[in-house]
Protein backbone atom coordinates (compact mmCIF):
# COMPACT_ATOMS: atom_id res chain seq x y z
CA UNK A 1 0.00 0.00 0.00
CA UNK A 2 1.70 3.38 -1.34
CA UNK A 3 -0.70 5.65 0.47
CA UNK A 4 -0.22 6.99 4.03
CA UNK A 5 -2.83 6.69 6.39
CA UNK A 6 -4.43 9.18 8.36
CA UNK A 7 -2.70 10.65 11.26
CA UNK A 8 -4.38 10.00 14.18
CA UNK A 9 -5.38 12.93 16.14
CA UNK A 10 -6.91 14.14 19.62
CA UNK A 11 -10.85 14.16 19.87
CA UNK A 12 -10.16 17.97 19.36
CA UNK A 13 -8.69 17.07 15.24
CA UNK A 14 -4.53 17.82 16.63
CA UNK A 15 -2.26 15.09 15.17
CA UNK A 16 -1.03 12.72 18.35
CA UNK A 17 2.52 11.31 18.21
CA UNK A 18 2.37 8.02 19.11
CA UNK A 19 -0.14 5.13 19.29
CA UNK A 20 1.31 2.94 21.92
CA UNK A 21 3.96 4.86 23.80
CA UNK A 22 2.62 7.13 27.09
CA UNK A 23 4.41 10.23 27.92
CA UNK A 24 7.26 9.04 30.42
CA UNK A 25 10.29 10.79 31.93
CA UNK A 26 12.93 8.71 30.38
CA UNK A 27 12.52 5.18 29.57
CA UNK A 28 12.16 3.69 33.21
CA UNK A 29 10.56 7.13 34.42
CA UNK A 30 7.08 7.69 35.36
CA UNK A 31 4.20 8.50 33.28
CA UNK A 32 2.84 12.04 33.17
CA UNK A 33 -0.05 13.88 33.96
CA UNK A 34 0.56 16.49 30.73
CA UNK A 35 0.13 13.36 28.20
CA UNK A 36 -3.31 14.73 27.55
CA UNK A 37 -4.30 12.28 24.95
CA UNK A 38 -3.39 9.26 27.56
CA UNK A 39 -6.25 10.86 29.89
CA UNK A 40 -8.59 11.59 26.88
CA UNK A 41 -8.16 8.17 25.30
CA UNK A 42 -8.71 6.09 28.81
CA UNK A 43 -11.53 8.47 30.01
CA UNK A 44 -13.23 7.92 26.82
CA UNK A 45 -12.65 3.86 27.17
CA UNK A 46 -14.57 4.50 30.42
CA UNK A 47 -17.20 5.98 29.21
CA UNK A 48 -17.86 3.53 25.81
CA UNK A 49 -21.06 2.44 27.30
CA UNK A 50 -24.49 3.87 27.55
CA UNK A 51 -27.28 1.99 29.66
CA UNK A 52 -28.51 -1.21 28.46
CA UNK A 53 -32.12 -1.43 27.68
CA UNK A 54 -33.89 -2.67 30.37
CA UNK A 55 -34.52 -5.71 28.15
CA UNK A 56 -34.50 -6.85 24.68
CA UNK A 57 -31.39 -6.02 24.80
CA UNK A 58 -29.09 -8.31 22.25
CA UNK A 59 -30.31 -7.64 18.58
CA UNK A 60 -29.25 -7.59 15.42
CA UNK A 61 -29.84 -4.58 13.03
CA UNK A 62 -30.51 -4.01 9.21
CA UNK A 63 -31.47 -1.03 6.84
CA UNK A 64 -33.79 -1.45 4.49
CA UNK A 65 -37.39 -0.10 2.46
CA UNK A 66 -40.81 -1.00 3.10
CA UNK A 67 -42.67 -1.05 -0.49
CA UNK A 68 -46.47 -0.60 -1.30
CA UNK A 69 -48.17 -3.11 -3.20
CA UNK A 70 -51.23 -2.61 -2.55
CA UNK A 71 -53.79 0.31 -2.88
CA UNK A 72 -54.51 0.80 0.96
CA UNK A 73 -55.75 4.25 1.05
CA UNK A 74 -59.13 3.36 1.79
CA UNK A 75 -58.35 2.67 4.99
CA UNK A 76 -55.03 5.22 6.25
CA UNK A 77 -54.35 8.53 4.41
CA UNK A 78 -50.64 7.72 6.09
CA UNK A 79 -48.39 9.43 3.66
CA UNK A 80 -45.74 6.10 2.98
CA UNK A 81 -48.72 3.77 2.25
CA UNK A 82 -50.04 6.01 -0.71
CA UNK A 83 -49.22 4.60 -3.98
CA UNK A 84 -48.70 1.22 -5.11
CA UNK A 85 -45.03 1.34 -5.83
CA UNK A 86 -43.64 3.91 -3.07
CA UNK A 87 -40.62 2.86 -1.00
CA UNK A 88 -39.77 4.22 2.51
CA UNK A 89 -36.86 4.02 3.82
CA UNK A 90 -36.64 1.93 7.10
CA UNK A 91 -34.44 0.48 9.74
CA UNK A 92 -35.07 -3.08 11.86
CA UNK A 93 -33.92 -3.96 15.09
CA UNK A 94 -34.63 -7.54 16.01
CA UNK A 95 -34.27 -8.71 19.27
CA UNK A 96 -34.38 -11.23 22.08
CA UNK A 97 -36.03 -10.00 25.20
CA UNK A 98 -34.40 -11.79 28.89
CA UNK A 99 -30.73 -11.93 28.19
CA UNK A 100 -27.63 -9.81 28.14
CA UNK A 101 -25.82 -8.39 25.02
CA UNK A 102 -23.69 -12.11 25.82
CA UNK A 103 -26.52 -13.95 25.56
CA UNK A 104 -27.38 -16.77 23.59
CA UNK A 105 -29.69 -16.22 20.72
CA UNK A 106 -30.91 -19.21 20.15
CA UNK A 107 -32.40 -20.00 23.79
CA UNK A 108 -36.14 -20.63 23.76
CA UNK A 109 -37.43 -16.59 24.08
CA UNK A 110 -39.90 -13.95 22.65
CA UNK A 111 -38.14 -11.93 19.40
CA UNK A 112 -38.70 -8.12 19.29
CA UNK A 113 -39.87 -6.66 15.94
CA UNK A 114 -38.99 -2.73 15.98
CA UNK A 115 -39.40 -0.80 12.95
CA UNK A 116 -38.53 2.35 11.50
CA UNK A 117 -40.01 3.66 8.55
CA UNK A 118 -38.34 7.04 7.99
CA UNK A 119 -41.31 8.72 6.29
CA UNK A 120 -41.88 12.02 4.61
CA UNK A 121 -44.07 12.77 7.86
CA UNK A 122 -42.02 12.21 10.24
CA UNK A 123 -40.55 8.46 11.52
CA UNK A 124 -43.31 6.19 12.35
CA UNK A 125 -42.20 3.06 14.63
CA UNK A 126 -43.68 -0.27 14.57
CA UNK A 127 -42.57 -2.20 17.57
CA UNK A 128 -43.82 -5.53 17.34
CA UNK A 129 -42.89 -9.06 18.51
CA UNK A 130 -42.38 -12.27 17.10
CA UNK A 131 -45.84 -13.37 18.02
CA UNK A 132 -49.47 -12.13 18.10
CA UNK A 133 -49.91 -12.21 21.48
CA UNK A 134 -48.52 -10.83 24.93
CA UNK A 135 -48.32 -12.29 28.37
CA UNK A 136 -50.15 -9.26 30.33
CA UNK A 137 -52.70 -6.80 28.88
CA UNK A 138 -52.89 -4.07 31.36
CA UNK A 139 -49.30 -2.52 31.87
CA UNK A 140 -49.60 -1.94 35.63
CA UNK A 141 -48.57 -5.72 35.59
CA UNK A 142 -45.41 -5.32 32.75
CA UNK A 143 -42.75 -4.88 34.87
CA UNK A 144 -43.70 -7.35 37.43
CA UNK A 145 -43.77 -9.85 34.15
CA UNK A 146 -40.15 -8.80 33.10
CA UNK A 147 -39.07 -9.24 36.44
CA UNK A 148 -39.91 -13.00 36.60
CA UNK A 149 -38.31 -13.37 33.35
CA UNK A 150 -34.75 -12.08 35.10
CA UNK A 151 -32.04 -12.44 37.38
CA UNK A 152 -32.72 -13.13 41.02
CA UNK A 153 -32.07 -10.25 43.41
CA UNK A 154 -29.91 -12.69 45.53
CA UNK A 155 -28.66 -15.87 43.49
CA UNK A 156 -27.83 -13.36 40.13
CA UNK A 157 -29.61 -16.56 38.10
CA UNK A 158 -32.42 -16.73 35.92
CA UNK A 159 -35.78 -18.73 37.92
CA UNK A 160 -37.90 -21.22 36.02
CA UNK A 161 -39.74 -21.07 39.36
CA UNK A 162 -40.10 -17.35 39.31
CA UNK A 163 -41.63 -17.37 35.73
CA UNK A 164 -44.12 -19.95 36.03
CA UNK A 165 -44.85 -18.91 39.87
CA UNK A 166 -46.01 -15.26 37.56
CA UNK A 167 -47.77 -17.27 34.57
CA UNK A 168 -49.56 -19.54 36.54
CA UNK A 169 -51.03 -16.40 38.46
CA UNK A 170 -51.21 -14.73 35.48
CA UNK A 171 -54.24 -16.72 33.65
CA UNK A 172 -53.94 -14.44 30.72
CA UNK A 173 -50.49 -15.25 29.64
CA UNK A 174 -51.51 -18.55 28.92
CA UNK A 175 -51.86 -17.96 25.09
CA UNK A 176 -48.23 -16.71 24.72
CA UNK A 177 -46.75 -19.20 26.67
CA UNK A 178 -48.11 -21.39 24.57
CA UNK A 179 -46.90 -20.45 21.45
CA UNK A 180 -43.13 -19.81 23.53
CA UNK A 181 -43.04 -23.22 24.26
CA UNK A 182 -44.25 -24.03 20.68
CA UNK A 183 -41.73 -24.60 18.19
CA UNK A 184 -42.11 -21.05 17.45
CA UNK A 185 -40.49 -20.49 20.89
CA UNK A 186 -36.94 -21.58 19.31
CA UNK A 187 -36.81 -19.66 15.61
CA UNK A 188 -33.99 -21.12 13.64
CA UNK A 189 -32.94 -17.48 12.54
CA UNK A 190 -34.54 -14.26 12.59
CA UNK A 191 -35.29 -14.30 9.17
CA UNK A 192 -37.41 -17.41 9.24
CA UNK A 193 -39.85 -16.01 11.52
CA UNK A 194 -43.05 -13.56 11.51
CA UNK A 195 -43.38 -9.82 13.76
CA UNK A 196 -46.45 -8.89 14.68
CA UNK A 197 -47.17 -5.35 15.76
CA UNK A 198 -49.66 -8.01 18.33
CA UNK A 199 -50.91 -4.49 20.00
CA UNK A 200 -54.10 -3.36 18.12
CA UNK A 201 -53.38 0.23 16.78
CA UNK A 202 -55.81 2.69 14.40
CA UNK A 203 -56.04 3.79 10.88
CA UNK A 204 -57.53 6.39 9.35
CA UNK A 205 -58.46 7.55 6.12
CA UNK A 206 -58.54 10.94 4.46
CA UNK A 207 -61.98 11.09 4.99
CA UNK A 208 -61.91 10.18 8.65
CA UNK A 209 -63.13 7.03 8.77
CA UNK A 210 -61.19 5.36 11.69
CA UNK A 211 -60.51 1.29 11.21
CA UNK A 212 -58.93 -0.82 13.96
CA UNK A 213 -55.88 -2.90 12.87
CA UNK A 214 -53.02 -5.42 13.28
CA UNK A 215 -50.11 -5.84 11.33
CA UNK A 216 -48.41 -9.37 10.56
CA UNK A 217 -45.14 -9.41 8.97
CA UNK A 218 -45.08 -12.83 7.05
CA UNK A 219 -41.42 -14.02 6.47
CA UNK A 220 -40.83 -14.75 2.92
CA UNK A 221 -37.80 -16.79 3.62
CA UNK A 222 -40.39 -19.43 4.89
CA UNK A 223 -41.20 -20.17 9.03
CA UNK A 224 -38.52 -22.79 10.35
CA UNK A 225 -37.74 -23.57 13.79
CA UNK A 226 -35.37 -25.36 15.92
CA UNK A 227 -36.23 -28.39 18.42
CA UNK A 228 -35.18 -27.27 21.67
CA UNK A 229 -32.35 -30.07 21.61
CA UNK A 230 -31.16 -28.28 18.27
CA UNK A 231 -31.70 -24.73 20.13
CA UNK A 232 -29.67 -25.51 23.16
CA UNK A 233 -26.92 -27.46 20.98
CA UNK A 234 -26.35 -23.89 18.94
CA UNK A 235 -25.93 -22.61 22.41
CA UNK A 236 -22.69 -24.48 22.45
CA UNK A 237 -21.65 -23.91 19.22
CA UNK A 238 -22.41 -20.16 18.30
CA UNK A 239 -24.37 -18.02 21.15
CA UNK A 240 -24.40 -15.26 17.81
CA UNK A 241 -25.84 -17.42 15.62
CA UNK A 242 -28.91 -15.72 14.93
CA UNK A 243 -26.98 -12.19 14.27
CA UNK A 244 -24.34 -14.02 12.35
CA UNK A 245 -27.15 -15.23 10.18
CA UNK A 246 -29.08 -12.02 9.86
CA UNK A 247 -25.58 -10.36 9.34
CA UNK A 248 -24.16 -12.91 6.57
CA UNK A 249 -27.30 -13.12 4.41
CA UNK A 250 -27.44 -9.70 4.00
CA UNK A 251 -23.29 -9.18 3.29
CA UNK A 252 -24.01 -12.17 0.35
CA UNK A 253 -27.08 -10.28 -0.73
CA UNK A 254 -29.31 -12.57 0.05
CA UNK A 255 -31.61 -10.07 1.12
CA UNK A 256 -34.35 -10.82 3.83
CA UNK A 257 -37.81 -10.08 3.16
CA UNK A 258 -41.13 -10.05 4.77
CA UNK A 259 -44.74 -9.30 3.45
CA UNK A 260 -47.21 -7.24 4.96
CA UNK A 261 -50.53 -8.19 5.66
CA UNK A 262 -53.05 -6.45 7.55
CA UNK A 263 -56.20 -7.34 9.64
CA UNK A 264 -58.58 -4.35 9.80
CA UNK A 265 -61.45 -3.79 11.65
CA UNK A 266 -64.44 -1.47 11.12
CA UNK A 267 -64.44 1.07 13.92
CA UNK A 268 -68.46 -0.14 14.94
CA UNK A 269 -67.14 -3.66 14.82
CA UNK A 270 -65.14 -3.70 18.41
CA UNK A 271 -67.60 -3.05 21.19
CA UNK A 272 -69.98 -6.12 19.97
CA UNK A 273 -66.84 -8.84 18.38
CA UNK A 274 -66.59 -12.08 20.52
CA UNK A 275 -63.12 -10.79 21.65
CA UNK A 276 -62.22 -7.79 23.00
CA UNK A 277 -60.40 -6.68 20.18
CA UNK A 278 -58.26 -4.41 22.09
CA UNK A 279 -56.67 -6.82 24.48
CA UNK A 280 -53.13 -7.89 23.43
CA UNK A 281 -53.76 -11.55 24.88
CA UNK A 282 -56.34 -12.65 21.86
CA UNK A 283 -55.45 -12.71 18.15
CA UNK A 284 -58.55 -12.01 16.08
CA UNK A 285 -58.69 -14.92 14.48
CA UNK A 286 -58.38 -15.37 10.68
CA UNK A 287 -61.66 -16.17 9.24
CA UNK A 288 -63.50 -13.09 11.05
CA UNK A 289 -60.60 -10.46 9.79
CA UNK A 290 -58.71 -11.97 7.08
CA UNK A 291 -54.91 -10.59 6.27
CA UNK A 292 -55.19 -8.22 3.70
CA UNK A 293 -51.94 -7.67 1.59
CA UNK A 294 -49.95 -4.20 2.22
CA UNK A 295 -46.36 -4.19 1.65
CA UNK A 296 -43.29 -6.04 1.71
CA UNK A 297 -40.26 -4.80 3.33
CA UNK A 298 -36.53 -5.66 2.82
CA UNK A 299 -33.61 -5.66 4.39
CA UNK A 300 -30.53 -5.10 2.56
CA UNK A 301 -28.08 -2.81 4.27
CA UNK A 302 -26.08 -4.17 7.05
CA UNK A 303 -25.01 -1.36 9.67
CA UNK A 304 -21.59 0.45 9.21
CA UNK A 305 -21.14 0.65 13.34
CA UNK A 306 -22.67 -1.73 15.49
CA UNK A 307 -23.01 1.02 18.84
CA UNK A 308 -24.13 3.91 16.54
CA UNK A 309 -26.88 2.27 14.66
CA UNK A 310 -27.82 -0.42 16.41
CA UNK A 311 -27.30 0.13 19.98
CA UNK A 312 -28.22 4.07 20.27
CA UNK A 313 -31.32 3.35 17.89
CA UNK A 314 -34.45 4.49 19.87
CA UNK A 315 -37.57 3.54 18.68
CA UNK A 316 -40.76 5.33 20.39
CA UNK A 317 -44.10 3.72 20.25
CA UNK A 318 -45.67 6.69 20.39
CA UNK A 319 -43.88 7.93 16.74
CA UNK A 320 -47.11 8.16 14.82
CA UNK A 321 -47.82 9.66 11.07
CA UNK A 322 -50.59 11.02 10.11
CA UNK A 323 -53.02 8.38 9.42
CA UNK A 324 -52.12 6.16 12.07
CA UNK A 325 -52.70 6.11 15.92
CA UNK A 326 -53.05 4.07 19.27
CA UNK A 327 -56.46 2.14 20.44
CA UNK A 328 -57.82 1.41 23.48
CA UNK A 329 -55.11 -1.15 23.95
CA UNK A 330 -53.95 -0.22 27.17
CA UNK A 331 -50.82 -1.75 26.65
CA UNK A 332 -49.93 0.41 23.25
CA UNK A 333 -50.84 3.45 26.37
CA UNK A 334 -48.50 2.59 28.92
CA UNK A 335 -45.97 1.78 25.93
CA UNK A 336 -46.49 5.72 24.52
CA UNK A 337 -44.69 6.67 28.14
CA UNK A 338 -42.14 3.91 28.51
CA UNK A 339 -40.28 4.16 25.01
CA UNK A 340 -39.13 7.83 24.58
CA UNK A 341 -38.70 8.08 28.50
CA UNK A 342 -35.55 5.31 28.56
CA UNK A 343 -34.27 6.83 25.26
CA UNK A 344 -34.03 9.56 27.52
CA UNK A 345 -32.55 7.88 30.65
CA UNK A 346 -29.93 5.46 28.02
CA UNK A 347 -28.80 8.36 25.41
CA UNK A 348 -30.27 11.73 26.68
CA UNK A 349 -32.96 14.18 25.48
CA UNK A 350 -31.42 14.62 22.09
CA UNK A 351 -31.33 11.02 20.98
CA UNK A 352 -33.78 12.02 18.11
CA UNK A 353 -30.72 13.91 16.37
CA UNK A 354 -28.45 10.73 16.41
CA UNK A 355 -28.34 9.89 12.63
CA UNK A 356 -30.09 6.32 12.99
CA UNK A 357 -32.87 7.75 15.10
CA UNK A 358 -33.20 11.54 12.86
CA UNK A 359 -36.13 11.90 10.80
CA UNK A 360 -35.84 12.46 7.14
CA UNK A 361 -37.80 16.06 6.98
CA UNK A 362 -37.34 18.95 9.25
CA UNK A 363 -38.14 19.34 12.47
CA UNK A 364 -39.83 22.02 13.87
CA UNK A 365 -40.46 23.11 17.36
CA UNK A 366 -40.01 24.75 20.43
CA UNK A 367 -37.98 22.05 22.61
CA UNK A 368 -34.28 23.31 23.05
CA UNK A 369 -30.95 22.99 24.29
CA UNK A 370 -29.83 19.95 26.75
CA UNK A 371 -27.13 18.11 26.47
CA UNK A 372 -25.66 16.91 22.89
CA UNK A 373 -27.97 19.01 21.06
CA UNK A 374 -26.23 20.41 18.00
CA UNK A 375 -29.54 20.41 15.65
CA UNK A 376 -30.88 24.00 15.88
CA UNK A 377 -33.23 26.46 13.87
CA UNK A 378 -31.23 28.82 14.44
CA UNK A 379 -32.05 32.56 15.56
CA UNK A 380 -36.22 30.81 15.19
CA UNK A 381 -38.33 32.33 18.12
CA UNK A 382 -37.71 29.72 21.56
CA UNK A 383 -41.72 30.34 22.42
CA UNK A 384 -45.42 30.48 20.74
CA UNK A 385 -46.97 32.34 20.42
CA UNK A 386 -44.86 34.51 18.83
CA UNK A 387 -45.15 37.42 16.65
CA UNK A 388 -41.69 36.21 14.43
CA UNK A 389 -42.89 33.87 12.25
CA UNK A 390 -42.11 30.68 14.64
CA UNK A 391 -44.06 27.53 13.98
CA UNK A 392 -47.03 27.12 13.94
CA UNK A 393 -49.68 23.94 14.40
CA UNK A 394 -52.28 24.12 12.29
CA UNK A 395 -55.39 22.47 14.52
CA UNK A 396 -57.44 22.51 11.14
CA UNK A 397 -54.79 20.27 9.09
CA UNK A 398 -53.89 17.78 11.51
CA UNK A 399 -55.79 16.34 14.47
CA UNK A 400 -55.14 13.94 17.37
CA UNK A 401 -56.27 10.48 16.36
CA UNK A 402 -59.16 10.04 18.91
CA UNK A 403 -61.97 7.60 19.61
CA UNK A 404 -65.66 8.22 21.57
CA UNK A 405 -65.33 7.10 25.57
CA UNK A 406 -68.46 6.66 27.14
CA UNK A 407 -68.79 8.74 30.08
CA UNK A 408 -67.93 6.56 33.01
CA UNK A 409 -66.21 6.70 36.77
CA UNK A 410 -62.59 6.96 36.50
CA UNK A 411 -61.69 3.61 38.29
CA UNK A 412 -59.11 0.60 38.56
CA UNK A 413 -60.79 -2.80 36.56
CA UNK A 414 -60.83 -5.19 34.06
CA UNK A 415 -61.85 -4.28 30.82
CA UNK A 416 -65.54 -5.07 29.89
CA UNK A 417 -65.54 -8.62 28.82
CA UNK A 418 -66.59 -9.47 25.11
CA UNK A 419 -68.55 -12.80 25.07
CA UNK A 420 -65.77 -15.13 24.36
CA UNK A 421 -63.28 -12.92 26.67
CA UNK A 422 -61.43 -16.49 28.23
CA UNK A 423 -58.21 -16.64 28.79
CA UNK A 424 -57.84 -20.44 27.80
CA UNK A 425 -59.95 -20.39 24.73
CA UNK A 426 -57.61 -19.10 21.71
CA UNK A 427 -54.31 -21.17 23.49
CA UNK A 428 -57.06 -24.31 23.28
CA UNK A 429 -57.71 -23.49 19.82
CA UNK A 430 -54.06 -23.38 19.19
CA UNK A 431 -52.97 -26.84 20.90
CA UNK A 432 -56.18 -28.13 19.39
CA UNK A 433 -56.42 -27.03 15.86
CA UNK A 434 -53.66 -25.24 14.49
CA UNK A 435 -50.13 -27.60 16.03
CA UNK A 436 -50.17 -30.73 14.55
CA UNK A 437 -49.64 -34.68 16.79
CA UNK A 438 -45.86 -34.01 16.28
CA UNK A 439 -45.68 -30.13 17.36
CA UNK A 440 -48.39 -31.01 19.93
CA UNK A 441 -45.55 -33.64 21.47
CA UNK A 442 -42.98 -31.41 21.55
CA UNK A 443 -44.85 -28.45 23.02
CA UNK A 444 -45.58 -31.32 26.35
CA UNK A 445 -41.70 -32.20 26.06
CA UNK A 446 -41.04 -28.39 26.21
CA UNK A 447 -43.03 -27.52 28.63
CA UNK A 448 -42.35 -30.41 30.87
CA UNK A 449 -38.23 -30.02 30.15
CA UNK A 450 -39.15 -26.14 31.41
CA UNK A 451 -41.50 -26.76 34.51
CA UNK A 452 -38.31 -29.38 35.80
CA UNK A 453 -36.12 -26.93 36.18
CA UNK A 454 -35.88 -25.75 40.10
CA UNK A 455 -39.92 -25.22 39.54
CA UNK A 456 -41.38 -25.81 43.02
CA UNK A 457 -43.89 -29.13 43.30
CA UNK A 458 -46.56 -26.98 44.11
CA UNK A 459 -46.54 -24.22 41.07
CA UNK A 460 -45.73 -27.38 39.23
CA UNK A 461 -49.39 -28.77 40.56
CA UNK A 462 -50.80 -25.45 40.02
CA UNK A 463 -49.35 -24.97 36.55
CA UNK A 464 -51.02 -28.59 35.83
CA UNK A 465 -54.37 -27.54 37.06
CA UNK A 466 -55.36 -24.05 37.07
CA UNK A 467 -53.12 -23.48 33.60
CA UNK A 468 -52.44 -26.53 31.20
CA UNK A 469 -55.96 -28.79 32.31
CA UNK A 470 -57.66 -25.30 31.50
CA UNK A 471 -55.88 -24.66 28.13
CA UNK A 472 -56.95 -28.38 26.94
CA UNK A 473 -57.59 -31.30 29.12
CA UNK A 474 -55.21 -33.74 27.56
CA UNK A 475 -52.26 -31.22 27.44
CA UNK A 476 -52.95 -31.48 31.35
CA UNK A 477 -52.70 -34.27 31.41
CA UNK A 478 -49.51 -35.18 29.21
CA UNK A 479 -47.74 -32.11 31.49
CA UNK A 480 -48.78 -33.97 34.69
CA UNK A 481 -47.56 -37.46 33.53
CA UNK A 482 -44.35 -35.85 32.34
CA UNK A 483 -43.86 -34.55 35.79
CA UNK A 484 -44.63 -37.48 37.42
CA UNK A 485 -47.88 -35.68 38.87
CA UNK A 486 -51.37 -38.46 39.62
CA UNK A 487 -54.05 -37.72 38.32
CA UNK A 488 -54.97 -35.49 41.39
CA UNK A 489 -53.10 -32.89 40.44
CA UNK A 490 -54.97 -32.73 36.99
P1 LIG B 1 -56.00 -20.07 11.44
O1 LIG B 1 -55.99 -21.55 11.20
O2 LIG B 1 -56.48 -19.16 10.36
O3 LIG B 1 -54.56 -19.54 11.83
C1 LIG B 1 -53.66 -20.30 12.53
C2 LIG B 1 -52.34 -19.56 12.49
O4 LIG B 1 -51.51 -20.09 13.50
C3 LIG B 1 -51.50 -19.75 11.24
O5 LIG B 1 -51.94 -18.89 10.22
C4 LIG B 1 -50.12 -19.42 11.73
O6 LIG B 1 -49.94 -18.00 11.79
C5 LIG B 1 -50.18 -19.81 13.19
N1 LIG B 1 -49.40 -20.97 13.59
C6 LIG B 1 -49.16 -22.10 12.94
N2 LIG B 1 -48.40 -22.91 13.70
C7 LIG B 1 -48.16 -22.27 14.85
C8 LIG B 1 -47.45 -22.59 16.04
N3 LIG B 1 -46.83 -23.73 16.19
N4 LIG B 1 -47.42 -21.67 17.03
C9 LIG B 1 -48.05 -20.51 16.91
N5 LIG B 1 -48.75 -20.15 15.82
C10 LIG B 1 -48.81 -21.05 14.81
O7 LIG B 1 -56.83 -19.89 12.76
P2 LIG B 1 -57.23 -18.64 13.65
O8 LIG B 1 -56.95 -17.33 13.02
O9 LIG B 1 -58.61 -18.90 14.08
O10 LIG B 1 -56.27 -18.81 14.88
C11 LIG B 1 -56.21 -20.02 15.61
C12 LIG B 1 -55.06 -19.93 16.56
O11 LIG B 1 -53.88 -19.73 15.81
C13 LIG B 1 -55.15 -18.71 17.49
O12 LIG B 1 -55.85 -19.00 18.66
C14 LIG B 1 -53.72 -18.40 17.72
O13 LIG B 1 -53.25 -19.15 18.82
C15 LIG B 1 -52.99 -18.89 16.49
N6 LIG B 1 -52.58 -17.77 15.61
C16 LIG B 1 -53.51 -16.92 15.09
C17 LIG B 1 -53.11 -15.79 14.43
C18 LIG B 1 -54.11 -14.78 14.00
O14 LIG B 1 -53.74 -13.61 13.84
N7 LIG B 1 -55.37 -15.15 13.80
C19 LIG B 1 -51.70 -15.49 14.19
C20 LIG B 1 -50.80 -16.50 14.70
C21 LIG B 1 -51.25 -17.56 15.43
P3 LIG B 1 -49.18 -17.16 10.73
O15 LIG B 1 -50.02 -17.29 9.49
O16 LIG B 1 -49.20 -15.79 11.30
O17 LIG B 1 -47.83 -17.76 10.59
C1 LIG C 1 -38.22 -2.38 24.39
C2 LIG C 1 -41.33 -0.92 27.80
C3 LIG C 1 -44.65 -4.01 26.10
C4 LIG C 1 -41.78 -4.96 22.33
C5 LIG C 1 -38.77 -1.74 25.48
C6 LIG C 1 -38.09 -0.75 26.29
C7 LIG C 1 -38.97 -0.33 27.23
C8 LIG C 1 -40.20 -1.06 27.04
C9 LIG C 1 -38.72 0.72 28.30
C10 LIG C 1 -36.66 -0.28 26.07
C11 LIG C 1 -36.71 0.85 25.09
C12 LIG C 1 -35.34 1.36 24.73
O1 LIG C 1 -34.60 1.76 25.63
O2 LIG C 1 -35.03 1.42 23.52
C13 LIG C 1 -42.50 -1.63 27.64
C14 LIG C 1 -43.68 -1.48 28.46
C15 LIG C 1 -44.61 -2.36 27.99
C16 LIG C 1 -44.01 -3.05 26.85
C17 LIG C 1 -43.82 -0.52 29.64
C18 LIG C 1 -46.01 -2.65 28.45
C19 LIG C 1 -46.84 -1.73 28.91
C20 LIG C 1 -44.20 -4.51 24.91
C21 LIG C 1 -44.98 -5.27 23.96
C22 LIG C 1 -44.17 -5.52 22.90
C23 LIG C 1 -42.87 -4.92 23.18
C24 LIG C 1 -46.43 -5.65 24.15
C25 LIG C 1 -44.48 -6.25 21.62
C26 LIG C 1 -45.67 -6.24 21.06
C27 LIG C 1 -40.58 -4.34 22.59
C28 LIG C 1 -39.45 -4.41 21.69
C29 LIG C 1 -38.43 -3.68 22.29
C30 LIG C 1 -38.94 -3.16 23.54
C31 LIG C 1 -39.39 -5.14 20.36
C32 LIG C 1 -37.03 -3.47 21.73
C33 LIG C 1 -37.03 -2.23 20.87
C34 LIG C 1 -35.66 -2.05 20.25
O3 LIG C 1 -35.27 -2.94 19.48
O4 LIG C 1 -35.02 -1.04 20.54
N1 LIG C 1 -40.05 -1.91 25.95
N2 LIG C 1 -42.73 -2.59 26.69
N3 LIG C 1 -42.92 -4.31 24.41
N4 LIG C 1 -40.25 -3.58 23.68
FE1 LIG C 1 -41.46 -3.09 25.17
Amino acid sequence: MSEQPPNTTSDAGAPVASDEYSLTVGAAGPVLLQDAYLIEKLAHFVRERVPDRVYHVKASGAFGYFEVTADVTQWTKAAFLSEVGKRTPMFARISSVAGEEGYADTLRDVHGFALKFYTEEGNYDMVGNNTPVFFVRDPMKFPDFIHSQERMSDTGLRSNNAQWDFWTLSPESAHQVTVLMGDRGTPRTLRNMNGYSSDTYMWENAAGEKFWVKYHFKTEQGIENFTDAEARAMVAEDLDYHRRDLWEAIARNDHPSWRLEMQIMPYEDAPNYRFNPFDITKVWPHKDYPLIPVGRMVLDRNPENFFAQVVQAGFDVANFVPGIGPSPDRMVLGRMFAYADSQRYRTGPNYAQLPVNKPINEVHNYNKDGPMRYHHNGNQPVYAPNSYGGPRADPQRYRDPSWFVESAEIMRTAYVPHKDDDDFIQPGTLYREVMSPPEQARLVENIVWHLSQGVERNIQERAVKDYWSKVDPDLGARVADGLGLGSSAR
